[in-house]
């Protein structure tokens, strides 16, 4: 049985903290479920970090359900949130729901992410009167990024923290599970978190929120165009990857890999005979 949205707000009133983390492929998914992560997102953030593009903008329904599916497959016990990419939400209620939908349907996820307050409130309604959750996403909300003017701490001033605080309201009262509040001041997340009844899960926005998120491959130190002031590295995969090809490039030009121990022998009498 998987991780319940129940259990979250459980997790919450108990005040035991949610870690989250993104994973985008089966290998990935399997070691952070592996682990017993409760919550794992199959973020648009593929789209930079899996991809190649250089924000999150270009990134498909297709392609997102292509990594979703793997995700699914490779977990048994957290909740999958698929992320609903840029326009897949925004059109009509009812596109909405259609994308939702094959988020829940074909790609096997439990949950869908979407961006923004108010002006998501009344799909947010829709999608969970519908029976999908629907976990929130406020603050530095990338898929804008060319309304905010760049990645940037957002609600530092009186009236922009007022339009978060009440964004976080107007999504819980919508009926979402819980929101993700990134790049907000600490002190806000903090005031966020007491003011609504759901888990709040923070990245870029300190440690009083109910729960942590982060991209898998900024912690893994994977990822090395672009490293957030918000991420830190549990380690340095990306070097020992250089070092493991580089070694097995060495081996391979010196003929010290494959050995026999990597191969198959042969009957003595049987490769005789085929010389003849
Ligand atoms: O796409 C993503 O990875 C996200 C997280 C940073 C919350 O939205």
């Amino acid at each position: 049985m998987r991780v319940t949205i129940n259990e979250l707000k459980e997790m919450k009133q108990n005040k035991e903290k949610i870690p989250m983390l993104t994973a985008y492929d089966y290998i990935t998914a399997k070691l952070v479920d592996e682990v017993g992560v409760p919550l794992i997102l199959v973020g648009d953030s593929l789209g930079m970090v899996m991809l190649g593009y250089d924000s999150t903008i270009p990134v498909t329904i297709d392609e997102m359900l292509h990594h979703t599916k793997a995700v699914v497959r490779g977990t048994k016990k957290a909740l999958v949130i698929g992320d609903m990419p840029f326009m897949t939400y925004h059109k009509s209620i009812s596109d909405a729901l259609h994308n939702a939908a094959r988020f829940i349907q074909e790609g096997g996820a439990q949950a869908v992410k979407l961006e923004g307050g108010e002006i998501v409130a009344e799909t947010v309604k829709r999608l969970t009167s519908c029976g999908i959750p629907v976990m929130g996403h406020i603050g530095l909300t990338p898929q804008s990024i060319y309304q905010l003017g760049g990645f940037k701490v957002q609600g530092k001033a009186t009236q922009a923290a007022q339009r978060l605080i009440k964004d976080a309201q107007i999504l819980e009262e919508a009926g979402a599970f819980s929101i993700v509040l990134e790049c907000v001041p600490a002190p806000l997340s903090k005031l966020i978190t007491q003011k609504v009844s759901i888990p709040t899960i923070g990245i870029g926005a300190g440690p009083d929120c109910d729960g942590q998120v982060q991209v898998i491959s900024d912690i893994l130190g994977l990822y090395t165009d672009f490293v957030p002031k918000h991420t830190k590295r549990y380690a340095r995969l990306a070097d020992e990857i250089k070092v493991a090809i580089t070694d097995y490039v060495a081996e391979v030009k010196s003929v010290s890999f494959p050995t026999m121990k990597h191969s198959t022998s042969m009957d003595e009498n049987t490769l005789s005979s085929l010389d003849k």
